[in-house]
């Protein structure tokens, strides 16, 4: 065996599950992977009576650490989220001269840095699946037609007539209430997904993934990004309505850690297409 390359692995530790993903990948690719090894959970993060300065900071170098044994450095910045603490791994990492591979595109760096992964006969053989790239980014009202036509296919029950409008979509992104995101995947619009919130609590809508990109984690990248936005607004809960036929929906939002609450849903429409 030749040397392996050693690739070390910066994100937040609210990825742990990706940085799982690409450690069991990396390695499966005869790479050595160097990753995050102790996570707090996300709800102890900002609690006093867990907080642990010291052991934060030696962590974060030590990790800094891996950087220098490593040939390479891929970042899992999950729905583009790059924190404080991964800005300054990627900081320490240019200053080494490390090279710097994203997960996902960066604005303003070319697609070469994106990681693309290897197709190989062993990840073949282990059922690891060979993700089609695609990129999260903000909805443009020249995309209204596309994400009707995926709400179409993925039988949800816009309004056209009403708050999905073109023109109340307009005016929606440009107050910047909402958080409307989509996944392009060569230069098509592939996923959807609105997030909204009152100020308290954090509501995801109207998700959709066109049916030949279902099962590569579209929609999980694009929930992602939404509870990412939402906790930077200071909102830390997200839910969502799903129709009790939509077996999909809700296996889907359970895996992703959503739990079923006991309510009943009421409403009133000022008029039926509301
Ligand atoms: C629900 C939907 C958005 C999921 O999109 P997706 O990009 O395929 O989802 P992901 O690939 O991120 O799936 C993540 C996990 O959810 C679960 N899941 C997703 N689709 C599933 C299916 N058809 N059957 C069983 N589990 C499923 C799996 O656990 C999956 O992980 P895995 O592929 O590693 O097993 C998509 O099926 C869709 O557009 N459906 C029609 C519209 C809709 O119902 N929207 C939701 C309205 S509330």
């Amino acid at each position: 065996m030749n040397k392996p390359k050693v690739i070390c692995l910066c994100g937040s530790t609210r990825f742990v599950g990706t940085f799982n993903e690409y450690n069991k990948k990396l390695t499966l690719e005869g790479n050595i992977v160097l990753s995050i090894e102790i996570v707090a959970p996300q709800s102890t993060e900002n609690d006093p009576k867990y907080v642990n300065p010291e052991g934060k900071k030696m962590l974060d170098e030590l990790h800094l650490k891996k950087i220098d044994l490593a040939d390479e450095v891929l970042i899992l910045n999950v729905g583009g989220y790059i924190g404080k603490n991964t800005a300054n791994e990627i900081a320490y990492a240019h200053q080494t001269g490390k090279p710097v591979k994203y997960l996902e595109p960066v604005q303003n760096k070319g697609k070469e840095n994106v990681y693309t992964p290897v197709q190989d006969t062993i990840a073949a053989k282990t059922g690891l699946r060979n993700q089609t790239d695609f990129i999260i980014r903000e909805f443009r009202i020249e995309d209204y037609d596309s994400v009707a036509a995926l709400w179409e296919e993925g039988g949800i029950h816009f309004k056209p007539n009403g708050r999905e409008s073109r023109q109340r979509m307009a005016k929606e992104i440009k107050t910047g209430q909402a958080i409307f995101l989509v996944a392009e995947a060569n230069k098509k619009v592939v996923g959807v997904v609105l997030g909204t919130h009152d100020g308290r609590k954090g509501w995801i809508n109207r998700l959709a993934v066109a049916k030949e990109f279902r099962r590569q984690n579209v929609a999980s990248k694009l929930i992602a990004a939404i509870e990412n936005r939402l906790n930077d607004l200071g909102i830390d809960i997200t839910a969502c309505l799903i129709e009790q036929e939509n077996l999909v929906s809700r296996t889907f939002f359970r895996k992703l850690g959503y739990i079923k609450a006991p309510v009943e849903y009421f409403s009133k429409k000022q008029y039926p297409d509301a």
